[in-house]
């Protein structure tokens, strides 16, 4: 992935920083163009995965559409040239601010959460005198078998209205003037790598489908959410993540109405592989019973191990001794700021630069300024090479 060329001009970058294979994004877009255009289906990248400029354009010129989770996102979609038409707003607790942000830039839809939001863009939507069209959340209570901390379709979970109680809502919105049902919304988690979870969504919505039959209310759009999964073991083996598969379960199990439009929310998927935060080796430190490797970058720039035990390769790119096995940690004044533990890498010395891997996705937009550390810079392959 690294080639030597590159790795000399990583030497004279400041570290850490994040390193943004651009061929490799694209090939990656393409890919899901060609395997979603097949089916008709329309997919709006979700910027809370990765909000750089850079990369945004790069997607907004592939003629992908946007998903935004605040105002903040909303309006960095648009400056990055995304159409209105194309931009979901989600979020669970959208303030009165991010409401009209959304009002007054005309788009796609809000995907709303609960009754009293859908309540309160009403009435906002009224004062504003605009017509908000909505696509209601629904909580499939479908077990995507990730993380705990990113499951987000069992009923547990804080996400979106429990189907069982669609009837009801829909007869209590219906009276509202300024909504505009237009669509149905589901997301069931992040990281999903057993596929099969999404077959059980499709049956769980083509339930649900006939709840708003029976209710005689027409619904113009199905949006699935993201939440397809990368192998973060395999960043080369397994660059791109299993798309085809992925829109093709979609397209044998849905039951859609006529007209009906499949819409997908991805992240993680679209643009992980591309991320790597390449960091310095400060110390090599022996304990008692482990070797630790002491990194410039830490939990403030990527959070996703101290956060969700989450896991990622790390690769030396500058030795190519004998491996040896180190518990490989940040600097940060926290027990929780380690990136892996009992890791074999090649025997490590002070001013080694280190490849973690798979960091694309929910790394650098996390980032914190933590113990006053500084943020990490991006730098992008079609500019270094
Ligand atoms: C509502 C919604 N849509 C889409 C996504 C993107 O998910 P992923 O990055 O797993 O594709 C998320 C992230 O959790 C989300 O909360």
């Amino acid at each position: 992935m690294f080639s030597e060329t590159l790795i000399k001009k990583f030497e004279q970058i400041e570290t850490p920083f994040y390193f943004y294979d651009v061929q490799l994004l694209q090939k990656t877009l393409e890919t899901v163009k060609n395997a979603s255009e097949k089916y008709n289906f329309s997919v709006h990248y979700a910027l809370k995965a990765n909000s750089n400029n850079r990369i945004l354009e790069l997607i907004q010129k592939n003629g992908f559409g946007a998903d935004c989770v605040s105002g903040n996102e909303v309006l960095k979609a648009l400056e990055n040239g995304f159409s209105p038409s194309k931009i979901a707003f989600a979020g669970v607790g959208k303030t009165d601010k991010e409401i009209k942000i959304g009002l007054n830039s005309g788009i796609f839809s809000f995907n709303c959460e609960s009754i009293p939001e859908i309540e309160v863009i009403n009435q906002i939507a009224h004062k504003e005198g605009k017509l908000a069209k909505i696509a209601i959340r629904i909580n499939p209570n479908v077990d995507s078998k990730t993380h705990k901390h990113i499951t987000t379709g069992l009923s547990e979970n804080k996400f979106g209205v429990n189907y069982e109680d669609l009837p009801e809502l829909l007869k209590i919105i219906k009276p509202l003037k300024n909504i505009q049902l237009v669509g149905i919304h589901f997301h069931i988690g992040s990281q999903i790598t057993n596929l099969s979870v999404f077959k059980d969504l499709c049956i769980r919505i083509n339930e649900i489908q006939d709840i708003f039959v029976a209710q005689q209310t027409e619904i113009e759009h199905v949006n699935v959410g993201g939440g397809l999964g990368i192998s973060y073991e395999n960043p080369d083996e397994d660059a791109t993540a299993r798309f085809e598969e992925y829109f093709k379960i979609f397209a044998d199990n849905l039951k859609l109405k006529p007209r009906q439009t499949v819409h997908f929310e991805l992240g993680r998927s679209i643009i992980a592989q591309s991320g790597s935060l390449i960091s310095k080796v400060l110390y090599v430190k022996k304990g008692n019973s482990k070797n630790f490797l002491i990194l410039d970058a830490g939990m403030n720039d990527l959070i996703r191990p101290a956060l969700y035990q989450a896991f990622h390769k790390i690769e030396s790119l500058t030795s190519d001794k004998q491996d040896s096995v180190y518990d490989i940690v940040g600097p940060v004044c926290e027990s929780s700021d380690v990136f892996v533990k009992d890791f074999k890498l090649p025997e490590a010395q002070r001013g080694d630069l280190v490849a973690i891997r798979s960091a694309g996705a929910y790394g650098e937009v996390m980032a914190s300024a933590y113990n006053l550390k500084d943020f990490a810079k991006a730098y992008y392959s079609d500019i270094l090479q």
